[in-house]
């Protein structure tokens, strides 16, 4: 229980903060400016880009992928090797690409030290492939999920998510890319030339040691760190200090934030206009011209930016909105600004046209979710509804194929998020009110700011298991950890009645 111990010590002294933020270090906090990289980056760093995995086709057309998690070392800082995890390399892993009605199949290979998971975030498939805490694999073992892709195109990705050690297991280096493409998906002129106009760029930020290992000392919570650990080192790609080349005069850059705690707010430093196209679950029905868009861990977001010739502009995360009070709003990162990645472009440029005025297929009205009232959850102190994570408790039991409404209150200082697996979801109101235009897309992860009140029609899948659940929580790697995790069975009528409980051991029929 230390570690409950030493967030409860964190929360106290950030509540003393809040009782005298005029003195001692309450007022020194207070009147420091946020943290920044600005002017310390020199932008020497090829940015890298996650190698496609190129699976192979079994007899009966299944794509097969293979990772393999491994340990490594890897140069991040110059001049200075660092201890990092990562699939089929020393650092994060290459980028899975399938296409809608492909049948898949992924052999994941544990090499590393620890027992882990992977977990496929944002793709439906069934609960036991799903790759959350009911999914370990041992050191030495070979876990071998498969499904059938059944979703639009979309940017997904992959982490692991072994119970009270995502944190430290992303943070470490494991995560990658899945993409997604469909027919609707291929007709449309945006850019899809992967890794030339169709950049994916995987956010994190990491705190080093003097001798450049990881500082892995604030991943929980201790002192300040409400959120988990918020570095101020940046990496893209795994590429610490980076640019890129473009050729072309519209590129498409596929956003995630891969962070443990960080919230971005992404924005050039000419304040261009780029267009939203796609949010986690796929694309919009039009794109959304925006300066900014701020991504909390976990969410994913598509956008179209235009170039000239010959220039060159710095992506920066800007001091993301957070909301909240301004005291736990700089704890939570909400006053820092971080040179993200420097973008030069070519003398002459491919030609290409802006996003269409039409992309996506309309999404399903968010009314399908009818007049029952919605599942409420109460973000608490660590817990949701006031439950630790408990992986033999069953929070939720849905229909398969339906639509609810969720409602999911933080009525905290602090700010949280929210992800369900096994579903896409709508927001439908913010406090009340219609979302801002840029959460209107299909999404799978979603800020939920201190103070607030988020509305989802969320969407659950075919799948049927009255045994395996999936996972709804706070997408702070270290909330997460601490025990903001419930778990829902998605049934059909036949497989189970609509009513929570225990999860029965199959073997023994005890709790498990
Ligand atoms: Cu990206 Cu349950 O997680
Ligand atoms: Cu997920
Ligand atoms: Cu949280």
């Amino acid at each position: 229980m230390t570690r409950r111990r030493t967030l409860l010590r964190g929360l106290a002294v950030a509540g003393g903060l809040l009782a005298a933020p005029a003195a001692g270090i309450g007022g020194y906090l207070y009147a420091e400016s946020g943290r920044t990289n600005v002017g310390t980056l020199t932008f020497r760093n090829r940015l890298a880009v996650p190698p496609l995995l190129t699976p192979s086709t079994d007899h009966d057309g299944r794509k097969r992928f293979r990772l393999t998690l491994a340990a490594g070392r890897t140069e991040l800082l110059p001049g200075t090797s660092t201890g990092t995890w990562g699939a089929n390399g020393s650092i994060l892993g290459p980028t899975l690409r399938v296409r809608r009605g492909d049948r898949v199949a992924v052999e994941v290979t544990n090499q590393l030290p620890e027992t882990t998971s992977v977990h496929w975030h944002g793709m439906h498939l069934p609960a036991a492939m799903d790759g959350g805490p009911h999914q370990p694999i041992a050191p030495g073992q070979v876990w071998r999920p498969y499904w059938t892709v059944e979703q639009r195109a979309a940017t997904l990705w992959y982490h692991p998510h072994l119970h009270a050690h995502t944190a430290a297991h992303v943070y470490r280096g494991v995560a990658g890319l899945f993409l997604i493409d469909d027919d609707e998906s291929d007709t449309l002129r945006l850019p899809n030339r992967y890794g030339d106009d169709d950049i994916p760029l995987i956010l994190q930020d990491r705190t080093f040691r003097d001798d450049g290992s990881l500082d892995e000392s604030d991943l929980g919570f201790g002192g300040l760190t409400i959120t988990g650990l918020l570095g101020d080192r940046i990496l893209v790609n795994g590429t610490y200090d980076p640019y890129v080349e473009v050729g072309a005069e519209q590129v498409r850059f596929r956003l995630l934030n891969g962070a443990n705690a960080r919230v971005f707010s992404v924005g050039f430093t000419d304040d261009r206009e780029f267009a939203l196209v796609a949010t986690e679950a796929g694309l919009r029905e039009q794109p959304l011209p925006l300066r900014r868009l701020m991504l909390s861990p976990g969410e994913r977001a598509e956008i179209v930016v235009p170039f000239r010739a010959g220039e060159q502009v710095v992506l920066r995360s800007f001091p993301p909105p957070l909301g909240g009070n301004a005291v736990y709003r700089r704890l939570a990162g909400g006053h820092d600004t971080f040179d993200l990645l420097k973008i030069v472009t070519a003398d002459t440029l491919r030609p290409a046209a802006p996003p269409p005025e039409r992309l996506g297929a309309p999404a399903p009205p968010v009314t399908d979710a009818g007049a029952a009232p919605p599942f409420r959850i109460t973000m608490g102190d660590f817990l949701l509804n006031d439950r630790t994570m408990d992986p033999t408790r069953i929070d939720r039991v849905v229909r398969t194929g339906t639509v609810e409404w969720w409602e999911i209150v933080n009525g905290q200082l602090i700010p949280h998020n929210f992800h369900l697996h096994g579903a896409a979801f709508r927001v439908h109101e913010v406090n009340g009110r219609p979302p801002a235009p840029y959460l209107t897309g299909e999404k799978d992860t979603v800020y939920v700011p201190p103070g607030s009140r988020v509305r989802l029609a969320v969407r659950f899948l075919a799948h049927s298991d009255a045994r395996t659940p999936y996972m709804f929580h706070c997408h702070l790697l270290a909330h997460e950890d601490a025990g903001m995790m419930g778990q829902f069975l998605t049934v059909s009528a036949q497989d189970a009645p609509l009513v929570p409980g225990r999860l029965v051991d199959p073997h023994t029929g005890h709790g498990k």
